[in-house]
């Protein structure tokens, strides 16, 4: 029979199925190095409080470091007991160096060596969840530029509203990203705190220097009560919700391209490296990446739903409940990560059709400016609004679009009109003139982009 790392007090034999029920290697082996190198920090730790002699700990910190090598070469070999990664890579440890890999857990318990790993995992990822948002707002950004002259229908409603810049709606997504960015800070700022030393759940009876181990181990603090620590899946829940809430702006920007790449609309042609053909209908080209945005957007609000769920009601400290952290982050991790990637190809390989954005662009669509024309004028905004209603119908009755109505049908609507009228009727005029803090007029969308490109700039130079 193979024993178990907390067999002790156990005579009978655990049921088979239990065994399987319990186990979570199959999925927490993902943390096996952020696991290493908190067992090596910690034999350190170990030394320093004089419970390791240096040899011992040089024993244990190599061997670990074995252990590592067989990992990364998937030279690792999982035992049917090997319950999680803790367990296993003890066992390991166990088996190459002998009897010393039994000090190393001196005072530790699974409960703060997990929530150290898992925090230690998730700031790792964190860092390459941040390199793919930035570079996602930086293709926005130089887009952006590149294509500032073009037009297209701004929508509310999904309905024609006003001519807006294409850049301008781009950074519309910029921004959203960059507000992700900001808040994927404030959840590593409060991942970057270290349970380890909490022990189960009362504290490391050992006197082991918490601060100099989180130094050693890169974290910014450490935790300030031990029951907290090994409870504490807050930056876990966190993460989810940022991780939904960056999924759902990347599901509406996916939806916005989804729209704009139909035949109807087609102001943008998708990289075929991003479109998929259909079995049956030889002329299809399906945007099943930006589907794909858009549907994975679903699936993370189910893991932080389920992830909620699971925490309400669960008593003071570690409870095995908390093992059902990981899958749902695992998951997230995998599935943001590889989302923002995705949307970085498509943004920077799809082409825009500007005829195409143009052709869509109704004179209809300046009704607000001949209101606005008639308040230079001095005429109420109420009024103007009413009068450029009027015109609207008067121009479907005749059939004609709107800039066709002649001075003289305008004059019957209302006498403020005069021959300069005529301004209305330009696109590049009615973005222009709003060009406050945050409109679509060149000066503003530039304005726009210097400010993003200052923000990812000094980001560049803060991790540098
Ligand atoms: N695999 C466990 C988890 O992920 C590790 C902690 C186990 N602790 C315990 N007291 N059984 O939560």
């Amino acid at each position: 029979m193979t024993k178990k790392l907390w067999g002790g007090r156990f005579t009978g034999k655990t049921d088979p199925l239990m065994e399987e029920f319990n186990a979570s290697i199959h999925f927490d082996r993902r943390l096996w190095a952020a696991d290493i190198r908190g067992s090596q920090a910690y034999a350190r730790a170990l030394q320093r409080a004089g419970l390791l002699t240096e040899a011992e700990c040089k024993a244990i910190v190599d061997g670990l470091e074995q252990v590592a090598q067989e990992w990364m070469h998937g030279q690792f070999v999982i035992h049917p007991e090997d319950e999680d990664i803790h367990t296993a890579n003890e066992r390991r440890l166990t088996e190459l160096i002998g009897p010393t890999a039994g000090k190393l857990h001196t005072g530790r318990s699974r409960n703060d060596q997990v929530a150290t790993d898992v925090r230690l995992w998730l700031l790792a990822e964190i860092e390459h969840l941040r390199r793919h948002l930035d570079q996602l707002i930086a293709v926005a950004v130089e887009r952006a530029g590149d294509e500032i002259d073009l037009l297209m229908p701004g929508y509310t409603h999904l309905q024609p509203a006003q001519p807006v810049r294409w850049s301008h709606w781009l950074l519309s997504h910029a921004w959203a990203w960059q507000r992700d960015a900001q808040r994927l800070e404030e959840v590593a700022a409060r991942t970057n705190v270290m349970p380890l030393g909490s022990g189960a759940l009362a504290g490391n009876p050992f006197a082991i220097d918490r601060q100099a181990l989180a130094e050693e181990l890169g974290f910014a603090d450490i935790t300030r009560n031990s029951m907290d620590a090994v409870s504490d899946r807050d930056f876990i829940v966190e993460f989810l919700s940022w991780a939904t809430l960056t999924m759902v702006h990347l599901s509406r920007f996916a939806e916005d391209l989804i729209i704009y790449s139909s035949r109807e609309f087609g102001y943008v042609t998708l990289a075929d490296a991003y479109s998929t053909g259909s079995s049956l209908m030889p002329q299809k080209k399906n945007p099943d990446a930006l589907e794909l945005l858009r549907g994975k957007s679903g699936r993370l609000g189910g893991h932080l739903a389920g992830l909620v769920m699971t925490l309400k009601g669960l008593p003071s400290t570690y409870n095995k409940d908390l093992q059902e952290d990981k899958e749902p982050l695992f998951d997230a991790v995998t599935n943001v990560s590889g989302a923002l990637q995705i949307a970085c190809g498509v943004l920077s390989t799809l082409q825009t059709n500007p005829a195409a954005m143009r052709a869509a662009l109704s004179p209809e669509m300046l009704a607000t400016d001949l209101a606005d024309y008639l308040v230079r004028k001095g005429v109420p905004f109420r009024e103007a609004h009413h009068v450029a209603g009027a015109a609207v119908q008067m121009a479907e009755l005749q059939g004609a679009p709107l800039s066709q109505l002649t001075l003289e049908d305008l004059q019957k609507l209302h006498s403020a009109f005069d021959a300069d009228v005529e301004t209305v009727w330009s696109f590049e005029a009615s973005v222009e003139r709003r060009d406050v803090e945050g409109g679509t007029s060149r000066r503003a969308v530039l304005a726009q982009i210097a400010q993003l490109r200052a923000w990812l700039a000094a980001r560049v130079d803060a991790s540098a």
